[in-house]
């Protein structure tokens, strides 16, 4: 059987030494350099192929390739001057293979090859066929599940950091890296994982795409590469390792495995590079420094795998990636929302964004508890953002609502009262020119001498009207604030309401038009029913908005919790005076934060901001009224869940 074989030789340098030995009669070796050649060489099952180590160490996934599909039966001895049979078994794991370390005399070569030639006096590769399939099957099992639990991961963060885990489980690495493309040019280096140093985390580093670095190599041809150790990259290579993170921890990196990871239009978006693959892997420890006689290189079963992986691993990552865009253009969506609402009343500026602060951080208190009514409540994630959104977007209606009722801060319009105070200046000086008139009139009539007997009772009768103008014009002023309205002033109001002038035109006149004697006569607050109503039903408009996004599952409760933020818990509130087994609890919740703000607020005017603990005073009575959750409110307090607001800032 012997007899008939031969043996190729690839990729030797052209030497007399090498020469010798190939022209040698026993040897007679086929010299061939190129890969390309070797693949397309019909090579018998017992040729025996001799490789100078430059050829694998080049073109290694390229070679294990070939070797795997179509020469798996063949001897290979392999001759190079950095490894050993030990370090390389793994590699050609399912061969019959030598390794002759350079020196090595011209007689062992020869003998080492013909040896070869012979199987049985070689080193053949112990294949347990059980256990191979066992294995095979195992990690065929690994490969699906970790396939199914990619597609359930949404979080991006939570899935780099899973996809970084399982290829280094799959593939017995100490240590790996990702890398995502942005945009054309630049891959940035996102997470890493390291075992040995029990160093992991996120990184943010970018990258250029080009041939300078494996990772960018990689991302630049779309190769995978495996490398024997990255402190020879072949000098046929353009890159070179950067062994900066090893001069400053002592850590040695030798094998490399790196590969591009597609998506499904074919294009690079990513890159994972595993490191030191550790013979020793099963019972390792974190942070036990890895002896390097346990690194071993990748082999090809670990470059299927990897590249297998890495391209569903990319699927996966473009879904979380799309739904975190999706994600973002909803959240863009939003804060334009939100702006659209605060510039109907900037005095309101923050308010949407400070009560969902404080809303999510009363809810992440409540999960954290676990005594009372609320020891089983738990907010998930979802329902945090459903919650976040909910109390983001609970005024928008109020684009439904008019400005100036909106920003109205006294009883009466800024141009009502101007109007007013016009009109009673005008009656000031009516009341003078009749004065005026009637002292002419009388001169006229009954000479200057009598008119002085009755001049100071005129006089008096003037000047106690102008007094009456000028307190009515008094009361007006003090009425139009929103505070609470005094009795007399009440009166007076009504008094005026009922009273006439004579205008320029001579027509009668009330001194208070019918709408300004309404507006003047609230009680409390500077609103009237009509214009309360036209406020309150920002709450509906919210709903009707609200309604029309499709939310999807997670987020269906949206409207419904927006809907009910001012309902009280007595039903005192609206729109439908619901009581408290019918309002949602993230609405109660919800409810605290906005009375809260709207207490709180810096940047009200016509309002001066109440110090914490009058705020706080007032949610309690509000909670001893039943208009707000007492429970609720004990956790806001108790808990300093505002504080927020101060981390936030
Ligand atoms: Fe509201
Ligand atoms: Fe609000």
């Amino acid at each position: 059987m012997s007899n008939t074989s031969d043996i190729y030789a690839y990729r030797f340098p052209e030497d007399d030494f090498y020469t010798s030995i190939f022209n040698d009669k026993s040897i007679n070796a086929k010299v061939f350099t190129d890969i390309k050649t070797l693949l397309d060489k019909s090579i018998k099952e017992n040729d025996v192929i001799f490789i100078y180590f430059t050829a694998f160490e080049d073109n290694i996934v390229d070679l294990l390739d070939i070797l795997k599909r179509k020469h798996k039966k063949n001897p290979i001895v392999a001759i190079g001057e950095r490894y050993s049979q030990e370090y390389l078994e793994g590699i050609f794991e399912h061969h019959y293979f030598t390794y002759l370390n350079i020196p090595c005399s011209r007689e062992k070569i020869i003998e080492t090859l013909l040896n070869a030639k012979n199987k049985d006096t070689f080193h053949k590769p112990d294949i347990d066929l059980e256990a191979e399939l066992n294995n095979a099957q195992k990690k065929l099992i690994v490969l699906n599940n970790v396939a199914i639990a990619l597609t359930t991961q949404k979080n991006i963060g939570h899935l780099l950091n899973f996809i970084l885990t399982k290829t280094r489980h799959l593939l017995k690495a100490d240590a790996g890296s990702l890398y995502l493309k942005e945009g054309e040019k630049n891959l940035r280096f996102v997470f890493t994982q390291n075992i040995s140093t029990n160093w992991s985390g996120e990184k943010d580093i970018l990258l250029e795409i080009n041939d300078k670095s494996i990772s960018g190599f990689t991302a630049k041809t779309g190769h995978t590469l495996n490398i024997l150790d990255v402190y020879f990259v072949p000098p046929t290579f353009p890159f070179s390792f950067n062994q900066d993170f090893d001069k400053s921890t002592g850590y040695r990196t030798k094998s490399m495995i790196t590969a591009p990871m597609y998506n499904k239009n074919g294009e690079i978006v990513g890159v994972i590079q595993l490191m030191n693959k550790r013979r020793d892997y099963e019972g390792c420890k974190k942070g036990i420094k890895l002896k390097e006689e346990n690194i071993i290189p990748f082999n090809n079963e670990d470059v299927d795998l990897l590249n297998n992986f890495a391209s569903q691993a990319a699927v996966a990552l473009e879904n979380a990636k799309l739904l975190y865009d999706l994600r973002r253009t909803f959240e863009g969506f939003v804060k334009a929302s939100i702006v659209a609402i605060e510039s109907k009343d900037p005095c309101t500026h923050g308010h949407s964004e400070r009560v969902a602060e404080l809303t999510v951080a009363l809810a992440k208190k409540i999960n954290d508890i676990r005594e009372g009514t609320f020891a089983k409540l738990r907010f998930n994630e979802k329902e945090l953002l459903q919650l976040r959104y909910a109390s983001l977007l609970h005024d928008f209606g109020k684009v439904s609502v008019s400005d100036e009722v909106l920003t109205k801060s006294k009883k009466l319009y800024p141009y009502e009262l101007e109007n007013l105070i016009a009109r009673y200046k005008f009656i000031k000086k009516s009341i003078e020119t009749d004065y005026y008139k009637n002292c002419y009139d009388y001169i006229s009539k009954n000479g200057y001498d009598k008119f002085l007997s009755v001049k100071q009772e005129m006089e008096n009768n003037f000047n106690k009207q102008i007094n009456e103008i000028e307190n009515a014009i008094n009361t007006l002023v003090k009425s139009n604030e929103p505070t609470v309205l005094e009795e007399d002033s009440s009166n007076k109001i009504s008094e005026l309401a009922k009273s006439e002038y004579t205008d320029g035109d001579g027509n009668k006149t009330a001194y208070l038009t019918e709408r300004e004697s309404k507006a003047l006569s609230v009680k409390r607050g500077s609103l009237t029913e009509q214009e309360r109503l036209e406020i309150e039903s920002h709450v509906k408009y919210s709903y009707d908005y609200l309604s029309k996004i499709p939310w999807g599952k997670d987020l269906a409760r949206v409207p419904e919790i927006a809907y009910a933020h001012h309902e009280k818990l007595n039903g005192k509130g609206y729109p439908k005076h619901s009581v408290e087994k019918d309002i949602p609890i993230e609405s109660q919740m919800m409810g605290i934060a906005d009375i809260f703000d709207a207490l709180t607020a810096q940047d009200r005017p016509y309002k001066p901001a109440l110090p914490l603990k009058k705020a706080l005073d007032i949610l309690s009575k509000e909670a001893e009224n039943n208009a707000l959750n007492k429970e609720l409110v004990d956790i806001f307090e108790k808990y300093e869940v505002y504080k927020c607001l101060e981390e936030k800032n």
